[in-house]
């Protein structure tokens, strides 16, 4: 393998900025909170950092509904306060990523606004405008179908999340354009790398034919797709390195090796068959195989167990008690499979769902659990701000803050640490060739180079027969190897050869 480039190194750490860190006591999170926290970031040696979209916004799906793609939302910061977060991560050695929503707005969006004012505006065909809707539906189930009247025109917009965020139409070559004009906005100003959201959405059958009896999907994925992307990483290459991270959200692996392959597309995609799989050592193994089968030589991966959109794997995989021992045993697996691992803020504390009282759900898709708060201290608003918090923190906070995990060498904190250290002191890590290695039922387990790395999926003691010496283990206080792997245990052995 060449020299490994910056992205495929080191952890890529997702912050959710609105429960990251808040500087001005307005209980949301912003940027300057997140510059006063590097430190932290520092000792974990992340890679870079990817922000969940800072830009202005009406916040109906909390910036996810984008109403200037050029500039940052007030209760963020500013765009000085942005620059300010470059220039510190690069002093450190850490890149900056952002959040691109290039399939839809927000319905506050000028263009919008424009274009939902007249049948005859200019505007009209950026987005997209029938007399009947099709039967599509959106992504969120709570809002029904993908469509929804406007009454100043008489007629339906398309939106394949919230009303509130009309899906752009990437048929009109002058949404293209301005769409790349954003990116170069941002990569102008230093920007490392985006994550393109919901990317398949951008491709949708032009005729936009009904559903229902499809063999394939007509509202995503469709071939257009390839043209789309390479259009964007053209805009990427007028750069040096930088870096593209798509949220492919599809079930089929053929398909999302299918955006990374060919080599100019995106750099790489999260994998979406990876995280909605059950928890299960040989469910984990194929889809492992199988990505390693179709793209070894061609695709590097991005693996990802957590993000602001799905439950957080503590809580996830804790149907027989072992959630926190998990959470620490899938730390060992992303930092020691070959590709990125990507790391959702609060996972190298062991976070679990928050539990939040009806009365202060805001998400419209259930989101809010993962979503809660860092606890940095202990103590009221946990060091995460001196106002109300715009989400409540997680029970057990007390104990799983930053700062009293940072005092305890067992603690998942301390565990996240020595995985970054060993994997920047061990190119097999990174580099080495991976192979899948038969150690049982309820083990996954595969080598890189002379190291062995094996999880136990179960919440059993279960035999291992290997020889080496204890690289690591995910259970605190393992000294030594021994013949078994404790419940939900991970650890890396170098062989004995
Ligand atoms: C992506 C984001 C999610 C958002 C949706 C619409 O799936 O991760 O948070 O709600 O796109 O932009």
């Amino acid at each position: 393998m060449p020299e490994p480039a910056w992205w495929q190194q080191r952890a890529i750490y997702q912050i959710y900025p609105r429960s990251f860190a808040d500087s001005d006591g307005d209980g949301v999170g912003d940027l300057a909170g997140i510059s006063a926290r590097l430190d932290h970031l520092a000792t974990l040696r992340i890679g870079a950092i990817w922000l969940s979209p800072i830009f202005t916004s009406p916040m109906a799906d909390f910036g996810y509904d984008v109403a200037d793609y050029c500039d940052v939302d007030p209760v963020f910061g500013t765009l000085a306060d942005l620059d300010e977060l470059v220039k510190q991560c690069h002093a450190r050695d850490i890149k900056v990523v952002l959040d691109w929503v290039p399939n839809h707005s927000a319905d506050q969006h000028p263009w919008f606004k424009e274009s939902r004012s007249s049948r005859e505006n200019p505007k009209r065909d950026w987005y997209t405008w029938r007399d009947a809707p099709n039967d599509w539906v959106s992504v969120f189930e709570s809002c029904g179908p993908a469509w929804t009247y406007d009454e100043t025109t008489g007629q339906y917009y398309l939106h394949s999340f919230m009303p509130e965020q009309p899906d752009l139409n990437w048929e009109n070559p002058a949404v293209v354009a301005a769409m790349h004009d954003t990116l170069r906005f941002w990569l102008d100003r230093g920007v490392d790398g985006l994550r393109l959201d919901a990317i398949a959405k951008i491709a949708k059958d032009p005729l936009l034919r009904d559903q229902i009896g499809a063999p394939k999907r007509h509202d995503e994925d469709w071939e257009s797709i390839h043209g789309f992307l390479r259009g964007i990483r053209k805009v990427i290459d007028e750069y040096d390195d930088r870096m593209i991270v798509g949220e492919v959200a599809l079930q089929d692996l053929h398909r999302i090796v299918s955006y990374l392959e060919s080599g100019d597309q995106l750099h790489m995609a999260h994998n979406f068959v990876f995280i909605d799989q059950d928890w299960g050592a040989e469910a984990y193994a194929d889809c492992i195989a199988d990505f390693e089968r179709l793209a070894e030589e061609t695709a590097w991966p991005a693996w990802f167990l957590a993000n602001h959109d799905k439950p957080r794997p503590r809580s996830r995989f804790d149907h027989d008690g072992f959630g926190a021992q998990r959470q620490r045993a899938i730390l060992v697996m992303l930092y020691a499979l070959r590709g990125t691992p990507f790391i959702y803020q609060g996972e190298e504390l062991g976070l679990p769902d928050a539990r939040i009282p009806p009365e202060r759900v805001v998400d419209v898709d259930g989101r809010d659990p993962e979503r809660a708060p860092i606890p940095w201290t202990p103590g009221p608003g946990h060091g995460f701000t001196t106002g109300e918090p715009w989400l409540p923190f997680v029970e057990g906070s007390e104990s799983l803050n930053a700062e009293t995990q940072a005092s305890d060498p067992d603690s998942t904190l301390h565990l996240t640490r020595r995985l970054a250290q060993l994997r920047d002191e061990t190119p097999a890590l990174v580099s080495g060739a991976q192979k899948p290695v038969d150690a049982g039922p309820d083990i996954l387990a595969w080598t890189r180079e002379d190291l062995l790395v094996a999880v136990n999926f179960s919440g059993r003691t279960v035999p291992l027969d290997v020889e080496g010496e204890l690289v690591l283990s995910s259970v605190a206080g393992r000294k030594a190897l021994s013949a078994s792997l404790e419940p939900s245990e991970a650890l890396i052995v170098r062989l004995t050869t």
